[in-house]
């Protein structure tokens, strides 16, 4: 199988007794393309530097909800100094997360307007957080999106009216690890309904072990879990799966 993970952390804490195992093991497991997303302006740059030193990892680099009470002042400028460096296919992550709260509402609120804009002046996809923040999410959807050079609801957890929505937008929904848990028939019923040329999968390693390593640290390898669970609920072949969501994925990043 020929697969892209499109979104991981590779640079997290949880991979640094195995790192280059972890790398060599998603290689192995059919892994082709994989996407380190940054976090804060320290992840992005670790981001760049994994994709600077492994062919088939890219990097996308931004602030995510969590971090964005500690951003700085500098960072929108520092995050379009890293964007520039060709290894770089994605501003993100980026969004809302409301589970959380780990920064105030209005400041989460307020980087991810300002890192839509400068993904629509720069002209690079984005990769959006939202948790349990669907309706900030879509209003601010509905007053920055337009002219967004494309863009994916990552580990999708919204409605399947959130995912028309998002799909009316052209956005790309992608599905991780929660699709494979028994007690998900909502999640998969969305994997079953998203248009074959808007899906994508993904890990989110360290983070989200799909079943059934569920418990464990996840790692870019099990990627094939999540899409051996769409291609069943989809009822087509899974190989003809990874490569409908790889085209995909190098698309919207715009890697060939
Ligand atoms: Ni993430």
């Amino acid at each position: 199988m020929n697969l892209f993970d499109t979104h991981v952390h590779l640079d997290d804490v949880k991979f640094d007794a195995d790192r280059e195992e972890a790398i060599r093991r998603a290689g192995e497991a059919g892994v082709s393309y994989l996407i380190n997303v940054g976090i804060n302006l320290e992840s992005s740059i670790e981001s760049i530097k994994l994709a600077e030193k492994y062919d088939f990892i890219y990097a996308a680099v931004g602030i995510h909800p969590h971090d964005s009470v500690d951003a700085g002042p500098e960072y929108l400028e520092a995050i379009e100094k890293l964007a520039a460096h060709p290894r770089v296919v994605a501003l993100g992550e980026m969004g809302l997360d409301y589970y959380r709260d780990f920064s105030p509402r209005p400041v989460q609120q307020e980087l991810f307007r300002e890192q839509l804009k400068l993904a629509k002046k720069l002209n690079l996809p984005v990769i959006i957080h939202d948790r349990e923040a669907h309706g900030d999410m879509l209003d601010i959807l509905r007053a920055e999106g337009a002219g967004l050079p494309g863009g994916v609801l990552h580990c999708f957890s919204g409605s399947w009216e959130m995912a028309a929505e998002c799909l009316a937008m052209g956005l790309y929904i992608s599905i991780a690890g929660p699709v494979t848990f028994p007690n998900a028939p909502k999640l998969k019923d969305i994997a079953g309904r998203i248009p074959p040329e808007r899906l994508l999968v993904e890990t989110d390693a360290p983070y989200l072990t799909p079943a059934p390593y569920r418990g464990k640290r996840n790692e870019p390898a099990r990627v094939v879990y999540i899409l051996e669970e769409i291609a069943r609920i989809r009822g087509i072949d899974e190989e003809m799966m990874a490569k409908i969501c790889t085209d995909n994925g190098k698309r919207l990043f715009q890697i060939t």
